[in-house]
């Protein structure tokens, strides 16, 4: 008789990740694969991100990250994080995080996955870190031998930054379906690099996947190849609505679509007082806490201004909202008075803990 699975980790009861395992990828590049602190199987979606609640230096700070593991390993969960210059939580990860070290996490959650979008033939476009969500649908096409067609296309600096090469080339071997090609714009001192030098252009795109076109394609990387490779696709007049990109910098999202709301004349408005910095501000009946903080100069922790990451979270003390979150927040966080103030509307005069 076969032992009973464990229970499927419930982001909303579940939040305690334990690190199993530590694997260097590349010179600034290591993978974190971590188990749940009670049995545990994880549900996903391949492409999905966790956001990781760390203490550094005494101050909390959220960041997101990629499951880069596949959901048809459900014992344990990964992810592979860059070292950003001065960036605190990517390297206090690098520093601190050993086998036994247990980490907060939220989530899995997040819409760039290839299983909402399902077809024959992919195209999978990463440079650097942005190999992960790319990585995770390519497990699980390949655990699954789903068939796909993948034509999986990674940029990088130089060979001593290519991260999963050895493990994407050995998939491919064993998946006649998957093909692999890595571009690099330099050569790595000691390792001469023969393949395509450069960066992703048209011209390539055509020798490498000639039918291109045909794909569903996905697209993660930094922010300047994420803007090159859309105004490739666009003006080659490719069909968007098959076109998905993640970009893993919430501020360039932000901008995005940081229009400035007008406020109308007649919007019923709000007292919201912030306890701790003893701050009081108006605030629009149709406008979030956060919009209405930085439109009165006040600098509040936050992030993905769209409920998702958790980072903006804050006890609400007195008053009531109106929020649509994405996934930020547990509905048992909601019920202890935590509120997300990025989307957040205020439905009465509030008192924040902030
Ligand atoms: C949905 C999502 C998924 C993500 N998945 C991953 C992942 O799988 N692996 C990973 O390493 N990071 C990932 N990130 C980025 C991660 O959340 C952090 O932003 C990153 O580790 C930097 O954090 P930090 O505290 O060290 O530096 P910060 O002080 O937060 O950032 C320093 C600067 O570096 C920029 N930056 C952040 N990430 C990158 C990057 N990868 N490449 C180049 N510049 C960057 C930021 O925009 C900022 O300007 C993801 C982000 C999002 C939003
Ligand atoms: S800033 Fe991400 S949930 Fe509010």
């Amino acid at each position: 008789m076969s032992p009973a699975s464990p229970p499927l980790w419930n982001p909303e009861l579940d939040e305690t990740l334990v690190c199993c395992a530590v694997r260097r990828e590349t010179h600034d590049v290591t993978t974190f694969v971590f188990e749940a602190r009670e049995p545990r199987r994880f549900a996903y979606q391949p492409g999905q991100f966790m956001t990781f609640e760390l203490s550094i230096g005494g101050q909390s700070m959220n960041r997101c990250y990629t499951l880069a593991s596949a959901p048809t390993r459900p014992d344990r969960v990964s992810i592979t994080v860059k070292r950003i210059e001065g960036g605190p939580v990517s390297n206090g990860l690098h520093e601190t995080l050993t086998p036994g070290v247990s980490v907060r996490a939220l989530g899995p959650m997040g819409d760039f996955t290839s299983s909402r979008h399902i077809a024959s033939k992919y195209l999978f476009l990463s440079a650097g870190s942005g190999v992960t969500p790319l990585m995770s649908m390519t497990r699980h096409a390949y655990d699954l031998a789903s068939g796909a067609d993948i034509a999986f296309v990674h940029s990088a600096r130089s060979p001593a930054d290519l991260i999963f090469d050895r493990e994407l080339t050995l998939m491919a071997a064993n998946m006649a379906t998957l093909r692999v090609t890595s571009l690099c714009e330099d050569e790595a001192p000691g390792q001469p690099w023969n393949g395509y030098r450069g960066r992703i252009d048209l011209a390539r795109l055509e020798l490498i996947a000639p039918d291109w076109r045909e794909r569903e394609t996905f697209v993660c990387g930094p922010s300047a190849y994420m803007a090159q490779v859309r105004e490739m696709f666009e003006a080659a007049g490719f069909d968007m609505a098959r076109y998905h990109s993640e970009s893993f910098d919430f501020a360039e999202l932000t901008q995005q679509d940081e229009t400035p709301r007008v406020p109308d004349q007649t919007e019923q408005t709000f007292k919201v007082t912030f306890a701790t910095t003893r701050r009081t501000i108006d605030c629009g009946a149709g406008t979030t806490v956060l919009d209405a903080a930085k439109a009165a100069g006040m600098r509040l922790p936050s992030s993905c201004t769209k409920g998702m990451c958790g980072t903006c979270k804050c006890k609400l003390v007195s008053g009531t909202v109106d929020m649509a979150h994405a996934g930020g927040i547990r509905q048992r966080e909601i019920d202890q008075g935590l509120i997300l103030i990025c989307c957040a509307k205020p439905t009465s005069d509030l008192v924040v803990e902030r």
